[in-house]
Parts: C-alpha cells; structure tokens; sequence
C-alpha cells in the first residue's frame, strides 16, 4: 500500500551539541525507514536555537547532513523576545518550554510567555511544551492575545479533556500526542528508561487519549533520543527515540481495528501540512506492507540511541520503500539517501 511521506512536527536531532545522541545524518536516516519525509527539529541543542546566529549554525549542520527535509524551530528564551519576529520566515515555528525538560530553554515567568505570544506573527506556528496547568494557563495566554496554539505531546486525561473543552469552544488550539503516550504507562519501564517529558501516565491516561483521538490533530514521535548508557546511568535524562517506531505501532493499531488508516494519515501528513504549513513535496511516497509481522528491535535501526521503549513488541506493518523527490531513499531496510539529500523546507 503506498501513503504520502510523513510529517513529524517535534524531533531532537542533537547537533550541534550531542552526536554522540545522534545527528542529522543518522536522525534522518530514522526518519525515512520509520516513513518520514519531513522532520521538524526542536531547538534545545547546545548551543540552543535561539538568535539568527545559532539558527544559521543549526541550518548549516541540518543542510550538509539531512538525507530528508527539515524546518528549524526557534526556540524562546527570556532575552530573545525583541529578535523572533524578524527570523519567523525562517523558522518552522516557536517552541516555548513552559515545564521543566531537558536542556536550558525554559520560561518560568507568565509575563514573558505573554510577550512571546505577542511578538510572534500569528500566521506562524507556536508551540508549548505545556503540562497540567501550564497547559491550561497557556491557552489563556493564546485566547487573550488571541493567536493560534500548538500543544505538543498532549500525555495526561486532563490535558486532552482541556483540549477538548476549548475545541468546543472554538478557541484556536491544535495538539499533538505520541506514540509512546497512546502505548506505554509508567509502569511498562523500569527506573530510568521509563524517564520521559511529560512523564508517562496511568492507564486512566492512556485510555482518555484514545477516547478523544478526535480531538488529537498530529501524532509526533518526540523523537528524542539518549544512549542506552545514558539511560541507564545515576542520572538518567528524560526521553525516547520514536521514528523507527511510531508507524509499525499505529498501523498495529489499525489492524486491531482501534483507528483507521486514514485516522493515521491525516495526523501524520494532512493536519500537519496544515496546522504548520509544510508545502507538498512532489514525487513522494511510502509504500508499506500492511500485513508484515514482525519484532521490534533496536537492532538494526539507524538511530543512535541504541535501544526502544517497544523492544520486543510485536507489531503487524512495515516500511518497504520510500520515494523523495523522485529517488528512492529507502528499501528493505536500507536507507539510500546520503546526507545532504535533505532540503531545508520553505516555510
Ligand atoms: O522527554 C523529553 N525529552 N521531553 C522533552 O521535552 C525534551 C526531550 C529531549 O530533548 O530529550
Ligand atoms: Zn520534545
């Protein structure tokens, strides 16, 4: 069966700062075996995506190492106010840390979230790192200066109950959730490997975001990826590698009947072209077998982190081929495109 090339609109590519993690060659080598020809890459590297300078250093490593295309998003800090606007063209959108994560950038004070949500042109996407009540607070913010919102990996039933509140009233907010939160609770992972932001919830959780898949625009993968040592240690940092998982996973639960394919498509191709305004690459496609079974392994997968939450799991429906711009990037388990391949997308 052939589908579109994905979207994923939230992923850490690391460099500059951590390739040992991963880096644009390898992160995007992920992308095209999970289905994913467009990447949209989040800004906490070190150092951050934060001024036209960092930004330029960030495209110059994506350019000469992405075999897919990318976006960059800028990230807020609390002295860059004054300089996002004029660098909003060239970035995928503006991402807001309001909890506590992993890296530097995080917005503590509800007064620079309002100057942020003020100073970014409102035809560009903002996103919010937002959970529990800072998610309730940021949709405010979003209605009382009125401009759109993206909330990204929307994890807990009173988060996607507050989404779906403010979708009835109409109020301009989109959301994502991931795979590892429609899948795993925390108690699926042992001590470090289960650390994650937000962190994984409870059944109750789990079954509210299925409960509202309508009101859930994207999957995204949060693709983030530390090595199995990293995990493992004292000190484990919070997140997991999605992109080589993410598809076999949700077309598991097509087969099981548990959404339709076309539930998949639209919230990993059309809402995501919409919601971020990615344009249409041409000649583009994935093709899959619906049918092939197969386990899950971090053996084999062309991200760095070396390990998968869903080790083990079996799942029903693979990636054979995927077309960019006319080449095949990848098949059977080999990724064709050298870095380089990738092109920056216009935004
Ligand atoms: O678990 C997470 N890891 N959540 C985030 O928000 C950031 C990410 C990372 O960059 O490692
Ligand atoms: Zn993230």
């Amino acid at each position: 069966m052939r589908i579109p090339g994905l979207i994923d609109p939230h992923v850490h590519m690391r460099e500059p700062g951590a390739t040992h993690k991963e880096d644009w060659a390898s992160g995007t080598a992920a992308a095209l075996a999970g289905g994913f020809t467009q990447v949209l890459a989040m800004p906490n590297t070190d150092p951050p995506v934060v001024d036209g300078e960092s930004l330029a250093l960030a495209a110059q490593l994506a350019e000469h190492g992405a075999r897919c295309d990318f976006g960059l998003y800028l990230g807020a800090g609390a002295d860059n106010v004054s300089q996002t606007a004029a660098l909003a063209e060239r970035c995928a959108g503006l991402k807001l840390y309001l909890d506590q994560t992993y890296g530097p950038l995080r917005l503590d004070e509800m007064t620079l979230w309002f100057e942020h949500f003020k100073a970014w042109p409102k035809n560009r996407p903002l996103v919010a790192h937002a959970e529990g009540r800072s998610l309730a607070a940021a949709i405010l913010v979003s209605e009382l200066v009125d401009r759109p919102l993206h909330l990204a990996h929307v994890a807990a039933r009173e988060e996607i109950l507050l989404v779906r509140a403010a979708k009835e009233r109409s109020l301009k907010v989109t959301c994502e959730v991931t795979p590892h939160h429609l899948f795993l609770t925390a108690d699926d992972l042992p001590g470090g490997w289960g650390e994650v932001r937000p962190r994984l919830g409870t059944q109750v959780d789990v079954d509210a975001l299925w409960q509202n898949l309508e009101v859930i625009d994207c999957f995204a993968t949060d693709h983030a990826p530390h090595t199995a040592a990293e995990k493992a240690s004292a000190n484990p940092p919070p997140g997991f590698p999605g992109l080589e998982t993410a598809l076999p996973l949700l077309l598991t639960a097509v087969g099981e009947g548990r959404l339709t394919l076309e539930d998949v498509i639209t919230r990993m191709a059309d809402n995501v072209r919409r919601i971020f305004g990615v344009p249409a690459q041409p000649e583009t496609w994935v093709e899959f077998d619906l049918d092939a079974e197969h386990t899950l392994s971090a053996q084999g997968m062309q991200g760095k982190a070396g390990w998968t939450p869903f080790e083990g799991w079996q799942v029903r429906g693979a990636v054979r081929q995927v077309v960019l711009r006319g080449q095949t990037v990848y098949q059977d388990g080999r990724v064709l495109a050298q870095p380089g391949y990738g092109q920056r997308i216009k935004l």
